[in-house]
């Protein structure tokens, strides 16, 4: 079939906050730029989150990027890059100060300023005591932050096509990236977007699990397109449980609730981060205070009638600053588990949050693979941001509100290094099979007369991964876990859709999704079951520890064959001494 076609200088795809960043970046610099996006862009998954964004503006307390860069670093359990590390750490004052100036919303100190509030893991002098260091709109900063940026693109001439699915990357035979495939969802017509540069910024894929403060679009759409393009995913057995999301609901409550003086509470009433967390208590980064929750549970101090939730308690905070600080926590709490923490403690237990792994790439944005020599090798025409991308910045922890200084951050630089990666030229002549992969799995579905049902075959995706590739990984259970997901994979071939309509066809949007699902998940599962340590999010009970002399190493993910490969980390700072690793404790 001979597909449409329409050229840009760049096409950006995904509209939350890196996207739009990027896009920002590039139509200022009057290139002609499409953003692809499922959803509207001001409903970009962005706008769900809540906390804030990381800065050390010093605003509320001392504080330096050093301080940051540390925290980072260990909070990485050692894994992050330091070069993108420290590159990040230095740019977040000036992104967010840029942000401010853009319009954004933020709340303010009494004299004016940014308002600042602690958060997990951010600590002053070299983790000493927690500092406040997330930069907050009430508890709705993604939210505000996705409308300022999505007015500045309207301003600055981004076109936007709302409501389009990317299916594949174009490729010629050297391997250069030409643009995507994709489909327009209000009338399933399918058109080429060539362009110079393809910049994905499609975000995470929580919903491989069945528990998951993700939104129903995280399908991780742009990790599919890579891995059928025969290209690396990278640390994919690193994925984040969020403390606090809503018990039965999975829907996010924010560490800001901590970060202002919340706290959480066993069935006894105990504070019992005190007991696994002596100093920061609270704040301790995220997989620590997940593994401590879930041990609460496992040996039975969990609250509720089957115990199998922790409280977060936030009552003595006053209704004053509830209404001021987290009006948006208060609803979702109302709305999702009948309780007014003005009044009573929320249940809550640790849930799918964040994919530390993703798609390569340098701190420039750049799509890598590695070159053979020790190396990273630059995938011609392909950039990441955000999400979706593994710069390395967030290693096998993230903490809490450096997602929206990632997204900021790289989608900026990804955008600055398209325009110097820019050439004068014409478009290179498209390889005559560029689309044979789309279109067949687009044929697939609608010549299919039976087949597995999607919403079974994804429902067993996220039952296996829960059961099997959860806080807690067990070495039987990861061993089980790898043939089960390989058997859903299986299936996943073979799922067929009953309405071939062409019109909003929502049903052929899923099947194209849980295609990408299974990419996440396979190489999620695969990833883990390989590493034989613990570090980070990644808790095995058969090797308990972190071990430094044989996994200080990324893991690379290939489809084909399900092949597993490593490189080194990048333990060498852009202009300071490194950190070295040791015992992580908080
Ligand atoms: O807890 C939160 O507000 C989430 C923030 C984040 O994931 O960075």
């Amino acid at each position: 079939m001979a597909l449409a076609r329409r050229e840009f200088d760049a096409v950006v795809v995904g509209a939350g906050g890196s996207g739009m960043r990027a896009a920002l970046e590039l139509a200022e610099a009057n290139l002609r730029v499409a953003v692809l996006s499922k959803v509207f862009p001001t409903r970009s998954h962005t706008v769900a989150a809540q906390g804030g964004v990381a800065a050390s503006l010093g605003n509320v307390a001392e504080d330096n990027w050093h301080w940051h860069m540390y925290d980072t670093v260990k909070g990485s359990d050692y894994l992050g890059d330091q070069d993108a590390i420290e590159f990040m750490c230095r740019t977040a004052p000036e992104v967010v100060y840029e942000l401010e100036h853009f319009g954004m919303p933020f709340d303010r100190t009494p004299d004016g300023r940014i308002y600042q509030r602690p958060f997990g893991g951010h600590m002053q002098n070299y983790g000493r005591n927690p500092v406040e260091r997330a930069c907050a709109a009430a508890d709705r900063t993604g939210h505000a932050m996705l409308h300022t940026l999505y007015q500045r693109n309207v301003r600055a001439g981004t076109q936007f096509f709302v409501e389009w699915i990317a299916l594949d990357l174009l490729r010629d035979a050297e391997g250069e990236v030409l643009g995507v495939v994709a489909m327009e969802i209000e009338t399933g017509e399918v058109l080429i977007f060539q362009a110079h540069a393809t910049l994905l910024a499609t975000g995470g894929a929580g919903r491989i699990f069945a528990s998951s403060t993700n939104a129903f679009i995280n399908t991780g759409d742009g990790l599919g397109m890579v891995a059928r393009a025969g290209l690396p995913l990278q640390d994919m057995e690193f994925f984040q449980f969020h403390p606090t999301g809503v018990y039965g609901a999975g829907v996010l409550i924010t560490e800001g609730v901590r970060g202002e003086g919340g706290f959480l509470l066993n069935k006894n009433g105990e504070r019992f981060m005190e007991r696994y967390a002596p100093t920061a208590k609270d704040l301790a980064s995220r997989d620590v205070v997940s593994r401590a929750m879930a041990t609460e549970i496992k040996e039975g101090r969990g609250a509720g009638k089957d115990a199998d939730h922790i409280l977060l308690k936030l009552d003595h905070l006053g209704a004053e600053v509830i209404h001021k600080r987290l009006p948006g926590i208060r609803d979702i709490a109302i709305k999702f588990s009948n309780v007014d923490p003005v009044k009573d403690p929320i249940p809550v237990v640790p849930t799918a949050h964040y994919m530390m792994g993703g798609i390569p790439t340098n701190y420039h944005g750049q799509v890598v693979v590695p070159d053979g020599r020790g190396g990273d090798q630059v995938v011609r025409g392909l950039y990441a941001a955000g999400e979706c991308a593994c710069v390395s910045v967030h290693g096998a922890n993230r903490l809490g509100c450096n997602s929206l200084l990632d997204l900021l951050v790289f989608g900026r630089a990804a955008g600055r290094r398209v325009i110097s990666d820019l050439r004068e030229e014409p478009h290179k002549p498209l390889p005559s099979d560029a689309a044979d992969r789309p279109l067949a799995r687009l044929a697939r579905l609608e010549t299919q007369k039976a087949g597995e049902s999607v919403a079974e075959v994804s429902a067993e995706m996220r039952r296996v991964m829960q059961t099997h590739c959860g806080v807690f990984r067990f070495p039987d259970s990861l061993a089980e876990g790898v043939k089960k997901i390989l058997t859903v994979a299986e299936r996943a071939q073979r799922t067929g859709i009953q309405d071939k309509s062409k019109v909003f066809n929502t049903a052929r949007v899923e099947a194209l999704e849980v295609d990408n699902l299974i990419e996440v998940a396979l190489a999620t599962m695969i990833s883990a079951e390989a590493r034989k340590e613990s570090r980070g999010a990644h808790d095995r009970s058969d090797y308990p520890k972190r071990d430094d002399a044989n996994w200080m190493k990324h893991t690379l993910w290939y489809k084909e064959g399900n092949r597993l490969a490593y490189k080194p980390v990048k333990a060498k700072p852009l202009t300071v001494e490194p950190f070295e690793p040791k015992t992580r404790v908080y």
